[in-house]
Protein backbone atom coordinates (compact mmCIF):
# COMPACT_ATOMS: atom_id res chain seq x y z
CA UNK A 1 0.00 0.00 0.00
CA UNK A 2 1.32 3.10 -0.58
CA UNK A 3 0.29 6.38 1.43
CA UNK A 4 1.13 10.08 1.55
CA UNK A 5 0.06 12.59 4.03
CA UNK A 6 -0.40 16.25 3.10
CA UNK A 7 -1.94 19.18 4.77
CA UNK A 8 -1.40 22.68 5.96
CA UNK A 9 1.54 23.16 8.71
CA UNK A 10 1.84 21.99 11.93
CA UNK A 11 -1.67 20.16 11.60
CA UNK A 12 0.08 16.18 12.52
CA UNK A 13 1.27 15.10 9.08
CA UNK A 14 4.50 13.62 10.53
CA UNK A 15 3.30 12.11 13.62
CA UNK A 16 0.53 10.91 11.87
CA UNK A 17 2.67 9.33 9.39
CA UNK A 18 4.68 7.72 12.40
CA UNK A 19 1.55 6.30 13.33
CA UNK A 20 0.72 4.48 10.60
CA UNK A 21 4.59 3.05 9.90
CA UNK A 22 4.69 2.12 13.09
CA UNK A 23 0.97 -0.18 12.61
CA UNK A 24 2.75 -1.00 8.61
CA UNK A 25 5.42 -2.45 10.11
CA UNK A 26 3.50 -5.39 11.59
CA UNK A 27 2.94 -5.94 8.12
CA UNK A 28 5.55 -6.13 6.51
CA UNK A 29 8.44 -4.03 5.21
CA UNK A 30 7.72 -0.48 5.22
CA UNK A 31 9.60 2.09 3.50
CA UNK A 32 9.50 5.47 4.85
CA UNK A 33 9.84 8.47 3.07
CA UNK A 34 10.62 11.95 4.69
CA UNK A 35 9.56 14.40 1.67
CA UNK A 36 9.68 17.39 4.16
CA UNK A 37 12.99 19.84 3.65
CA UNK A 38 12.62 20.22 7.24
CA UNK A 39 12.97 16.69 8.29
CA UNK A 40 11.84 15.19 11.35
CA UNK A 41 10.26 11.66 10.64
CA UNK A 42 13.27 10.18 11.62
CA UNK A 43 13.10 11.92 15.29
CA UNK A 44 9.42 10.35 15.03
CA UNK A 45 10.66 6.88 13.92
CA UNK A 46 13.55 6.83 16.16
CA UNK A 47 15.90 6.75 13.86
CA UNK A 48 19.31 8.49 13.65
CA UNK A 49 19.87 10.27 9.92
CA UNK A 50 23.12 11.62 8.68
CA UNK A 51 22.74 12.98 5.19
CA UNK A 52 20.31 13.20 2.89
CA UNK A 53 18.78 12.50 -1.18
CA UNK A 54 19.30 16.27 -1.27
CA UNK A 55 23.05 15.82 0.29
CA UNK A 56 24.05 13.15 -2.81
CA UNK A 57 22.40 15.11 -5.40
CA UNK A 58 24.96 18.08 -4.81
CA UNK A 59 27.70 15.77 -4.75
CA UNK A 60 26.74 13.61 -7.53
CA UNK A 61 26.74 17.41 -9.69
CA UNK A 62 30.06 18.85 -7.58
CA UNK A 63 32.39 16.43 -6.57
CA UNK A 64 35.00 14.69 -8.93
CA UNK A 65 33.60 10.74 -8.87
CA UNK A 66 35.96 8.27 -7.57
CA UNK A 67 37.98 6.88 -10.41
CA UNK A 68 36.65 4.12 -12.06
CA UNK A 69 33.15 4.51 -11.22
CA UNK A 70 30.47 5.90 -13.41
CA UNK A 71 28.19 8.51 -12.26
CA UNK A 72 24.57 6.17 -11.89
CA UNK A 73 26.75 3.64 -10.14
CA UNK A 74 28.04 6.33 -7.67
CA UNK A 75 24.84 7.79 -7.37
CA UNK A 76 23.00 4.44 -6.79
CA UNK A 77 25.84 3.35 -4.02
CA UNK A 78 25.69 6.68 -1.84
CA UNK A 79 21.75 6.35 -2.30
CA UNK A 80 21.67 2.97 -0.70
CA UNK A 81 24.05 4.35 2.41
CA UNK A 82 21.76 7.25 2.59
CA UNK A 83 18.69 4.65 3.53
CA UNK A 84 18.86 4.32 6.92
CA UNK A 85 17.93 1.00 7.91
CA UNK A 86 15.74 -0.57 11.11
CA UNK A 87 14.08 -3.91 11.71
CA UNK A 88 10.80 -3.51 9.55
CA UNK A 89 11.00 0.26 8.30
CA UNK A 90 13.83 1.79 6.42
CA UNK A 91 14.05 5.34 6.08
CA UNK A 92 15.19 7.95 3.29
CA UNK A 93 15.18 11.63 4.07
CA UNK A 94 14.97 13.41 0.90
CA UNK A 95 16.18 16.92 2.71
CA UNK A 96 16.62 20.07 0.65
CA UNK A 97 15.26 20.75 -2.64
CA UNK A 98 17.45 21.01 -6.08
CA UNK A 99 19.77 24.13 -5.88
CA UNK A 100 20.13 26.54 -9.18
CA UNK A 101 22.16 24.18 -11.38
CA UNK A 102 21.14 21.64 -14.06
CA UNK A 103 19.72 18.75 -12.14
CA UNK A 104 18.09 16.86 -14.25
CA UNK A 105 20.86 13.24 -14.61
CA UNK A 106 21.10 12.90 -10.89
CA UNK A 107 16.98 13.40 -10.88
CA UNK A 108 16.83 10.99 -13.79
CA UNK A 109 19.23 8.95 -11.14
CA UNK A 110 16.70 9.69 -8.35
CA UNK A 111 13.74 8.10 -10.07
CA UNK A 112 15.15 5.10 -11.34
CA UNK A 113 16.84 4.12 -7.74
CA UNK A 114 13.25 4.90 -5.88
CA UNK A 115 11.52 3.04 -8.96
CA UNK A 116 13.76 0.21 -8.15
CA UNK A 117 13.76 0.42 -4.41
CA UNK A 118 9.70 0.58 -4.24
CA UNK A 119 9.56 -2.85 -5.34
CA UNK A 120 11.32 -4.16 -1.86
CA UNK A 121 8.98 -3.07 0.38
CA UNK A 122 5.35 -4.05 1.20
CA UNK A 123 4.09 -1.02 2.28
CA UNK A 124 5.68 2.93 1.14
CA UNK A 125 4.47 5.74 3.69
CA UNK A 126 5.63 9.50 2.71
CA UNK A 127 5.14 12.23 4.78
CA UNK A 128 5.18 15.86 3.27
CA UNK A 129 6.06 19.44 3.30
CA UNK A 130 3.31 21.33 4.07
CA UNK A 131 1.17 22.50 1.69
CA UNK A 132 0.54 21.86 -2.08
CA UNK A 133 3.89 21.72 -3.71
CA UNK A 134 4.40 18.24 -4.08
CA UNK A 135 0.85 18.11 -5.79
CA UNK A 136 1.81 20.55 -7.94
CA UNK A 137 4.97 19.43 -8.96
CA UNK A 138 3.87 15.91 -9.23
CA UNK A 139 6.02 13.93 -6.78
CA UNK A 140 2.77 13.06 -5.20
CA UNK A 141 1.15 10.46 -7.68
CA UNK A 142 0.19 7.05 -8.44
CA UNK A 143 -1.27 6.46 -4.55
CA UNK A 144 -3.79 3.85 -2.93
CA UNK A 145 -4.37 6.47 -0.24
CA UNK A 146 -3.66 10.24 0.02
CA UNK A 147 -4.64 11.33 3.94
CA UNK A 148 -4.81 14.60 4.42
CA UNK A 149 -4.33 16.02 8.18
CA UNK A 150 -6.79 18.72 9.66
CA UNK A 151 -6.60 20.52 13.09
CA UNK A 152 -10.60 21.17 13.45
CA UNK A 153 -9.54 25.36 12.61
CA UNK A 154 -11.86 26.74 9.67
CA UNK A 155 -8.20 27.56 8.23
CA UNK A 156 -6.90 24.06 7.86
CA UNK A 157 -10.28 22.85 7.08
CA UNK A 158 -9.86 25.15 3.87
CA UNK A 159 -6.53 24.40 3.40
CA UNK A 160 -7.52 20.36 3.53
CA UNK A 161 -9.81 21.44 0.73
CA UNK A 162 -7.80 22.87 -1.53
CA UNK A 163 -5.36 20.27 -1.36
CA UNK A 164 -8.48 17.92 -2.89
CA UNK A 165 -9.19 20.13 -5.54
CA UNK A 166 -5.96 20.22 -6.23
CA UNK A 167 -5.04 17.02 -6.06
CA UNK A 168 -8.49 16.09 -8.56
CA UNK A 169 -7.68 18.98 -11.14
CA UNK A 170 -4.09 17.29 -11.37
CA UNK A 171 -5.19 13.35 -12.16
CA UNK A 172 -2.62 12.26 -9.91
CA UNK A 173 -3.70 8.63 -10.19
CA UNK A 174 -4.54 8.43 -6.40
CA UNK A 175 -7.08 5.77 -5.59
CA UNK A 176 -8.84 7.21 -2.44
CA UNK A 177 -8.28 10.14 -0.41
CA UNK A 178 -9.06 10.75 3.34
CA UNK A 179 -9.49 13.31 5.81
CA UNK A 180 -7.36 13.22 8.93
CA UNK A 181 -9.31 15.53 11.61
CA UNK A 182 -6.48 15.90 14.26
CA UNK A 183 -6.72 17.76 17.66
CA UNK A 184 -10.16 17.38 18.01
CA UNK A 185 -10.45 17.87 21.20
CA UNK A 186 -14.16 16.99 21.40
CA UNK A 187 -14.60 17.09 17.86
CA UNK A 188 -15.84 19.57 15.41
CA UNK A 189 -18.44 22.03 15.92
CA UNK A 190 -21.92 21.43 14.47
CA UNK A 191 -21.02 23.66 11.43
CA UNK A 192 -17.88 22.98 10.97
CA UNK A 193 -19.54 19.34 10.57
CA UNK A 194 -21.66 20.47 7.97
CA UNK A 195 -19.07 22.22 6.28
CA UNK A 196 -17.44 18.92 5.97
CA UNK A 197 -20.35 16.91 4.92
CA UNK A 198 -21.08 19.75 2.47
CA UNK A 199 -17.52 19.72 0.63
CA UNK A 200 -17.73 15.83 0.94
CA UNK A 201 -14.24 16.18 2.33
N1 LIG B 1 -3.26 14.93 18.55
C1 LIG B 1 -2.24 15.61 19.06
N2 LIG B 1 -2.25 15.98 20.35
C2 LIG B 1 -1.23 16.68 20.89
N3 LIG B 1 -0.13 17.04 20.22
C3 LIG B 1 -0.06 16.72 18.94
C4 LIG B 1 -1.10 15.98 18.29
N4 LIG B 1 -0.76 15.80 16.99
C5 LIG B 1 0.45 16.39 16.85
N5 LIG B 1 0.88 16.93 18.00
C6 LIG B 1 2.13 17.69 18.23
O1 LIG B 1 2.07 18.87 17.44
C7 LIG B 1 3.36 19.19 16.90
C8 LIG B 1 3.26 19.26 15.38
O2 LIG B 1 2.97 17.94 14.91
P1 LIG B 1 3.67 17.38 13.60
O3 LIG B 1 5.11 17.66 13.59
O4 LIG B 1 3.23 15.97 13.45
O5 LIG B 1 2.92 18.31 12.54
P2 LIG B 1 3.26 18.50 11.00
O6 LIG B 1 1.97 18.75 10.30
O7 LIG B 1 4.08 17.39 10.53
O8 LIG B 1 4.11 19.84 11.06
P3 LIG B 1 4.99 20.48 9.86
O9 LIG B 1 3.99 21.17 8.96
O10 LIG B 1 5.90 21.44 10.57
O11 LIG B 1 5.69 19.35 9.18
C9 LIG B 1 4.30 18.13 17.40
O12 LIG B 1 4.94 18.60 18.54
C10 LIG B 1 3.37 16.96 17.75
O13 LIG B 1 3.91 16.15 18.75
MG1 LIG C 1 5.92 17.40 9.53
Amino acid sequence: MTIAVSGKGGTGKTTVAALIIRELMRDGPVLAVDADPNSNLGEQLGMDVEETVGDIREEVIEREIPPGMTKDRYMELRLQETLVEGESVDLLTMGRPEGPGCYCYPNYLLRAFLDKLVGNYKHVVVDNEAGMEHLSRRTTRDLDWLLVVSDPSVASLKAALRIRELSEKLKLGIRKKGLVLNRTDGGLSPLQEEWVERTGL
